[in-house]
């Protein structure tokens, strides 16, 4: 059991690429106790998680039982559910964190916006908080707030995301959300000068209604990249983010843990808990 100053964490999807880093970085963490490891790896179930990431004993077996997890993580106090895990699992998890008043942490992309419009409703309800966070790297959040700077001045803009290709979901959460900023400015972007055929169907990428086009890379040797390109006539400014290591989004999601136990709703983005 947890003392009072200690935040109760679970990790679903904790023998996954990111679920891992978590796992390490939560357990160093002095706030925080790592109370639960949910993976459905059938090779992992039953063991040891630290010994699952070689990291040494941490007493916490890696489970596929999802609800009594969270009902023990419930009895511990304030407690939280980091979420890494995959786009057709991750709405049914965060609900069920909700539910039994576990409050979510999702680093999970590919929720749709009727799901995320669902799960604010249903936080608003349940008077939790719970942070959707698409990128939980710094360097990203100033990569968008540099977008937004730049869209005042070039109408022309196209981005493109490049991650490695075990990723299950495309275009990327990020290069949504940096198309729904782009978005939110009510800019005629990329007006037509020409009519266009694409000769293959997807050449010119994925648009949200207002016509920003994404395109999505995948390749083994990638981690996670994105580029926003501005053009005008005679000139071209690009903004890139790329990460090297995954441990890039940890202090993000420390961040991310420690900022929702107050919170009473549905958050989106890291740019609103900085
Ligand atoms: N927000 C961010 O900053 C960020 C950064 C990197 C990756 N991601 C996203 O995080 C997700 C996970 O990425 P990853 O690279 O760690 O993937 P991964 O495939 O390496 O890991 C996913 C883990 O989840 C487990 N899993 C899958 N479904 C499960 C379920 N229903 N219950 C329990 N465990 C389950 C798998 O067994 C696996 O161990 C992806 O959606 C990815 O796009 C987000």
């Amino acid at each position: 059991m947890s003392s009072q100053s200690q935040i109760p964490v679970v990790v679903n999807g904790a023998c996954g690429k990111m679920g891992r880093e978590v796992v390490k970085v939560v357990a160093q963490a002095e706030d925080m106790t790592l109370v639960g490891a949910i993976d459905k790896d059938p090779a992992s179930l039953g063991q040891d998680i630290g010994d699952v990431l070689g990291c040494g004993l941490l007493e916490v077996p890696v489970t596929n039982d999802l609800e009594a997890t969270l009902v023990m993580a419930q009895g511990q106090g304030l407690s939280v559910m980091v979420d890494f895990t995959h786009p057709d699992t991750v709405y049914e998890s965060v609900r069920a964190a909700i539910a039994y008043g576990v409050r979510p942490v999702v680093g999970t992309t590919g929720l749709s916006a009727d799901q995320i419009q669902e799960l604010a409703e249903f936080a608003e309800k349940a008077s939790i908080g719970c942070l959707i966070i698409p990128n939980f790297s710094i360097g990203m959040v100033l990569l968008q707030q540099a977008t937004l700077q730049a869209a005042q001045y070039f109408d022309h803009v196209e981005i493109i995301e490049l991650h490695h290709n075990q990723k299950a979901d495309a275009p990327s959460g990020t290069a949504i959300q940096t198309a729904q900023m782009l978005s939110e400015l009510h800019k005629p972007f990329n007006p037509p000068e020409v009519d266009e055929t694409e000769k293959l169907p997807g050449a010119r990428g994925s648009t949200l209604a207002d016509g920003v086009h994404i395109h999505s890379v995948r390749l083994p040797g990638l981690i996670a990249h994105q580029e926003v390109i501005f053009g005008a006539p005679g000139q071209l400014y690009t903004l890139r983010h790329d990460t090297s290591d995954r441990s890039s989004f940890m202090p993000g999601v420390l961040l991310a843990i420690r900022r929702i136990l107050p919170l009473k709703s549905l958050i989106y983005g890291l740019d609103k808990i900085l």
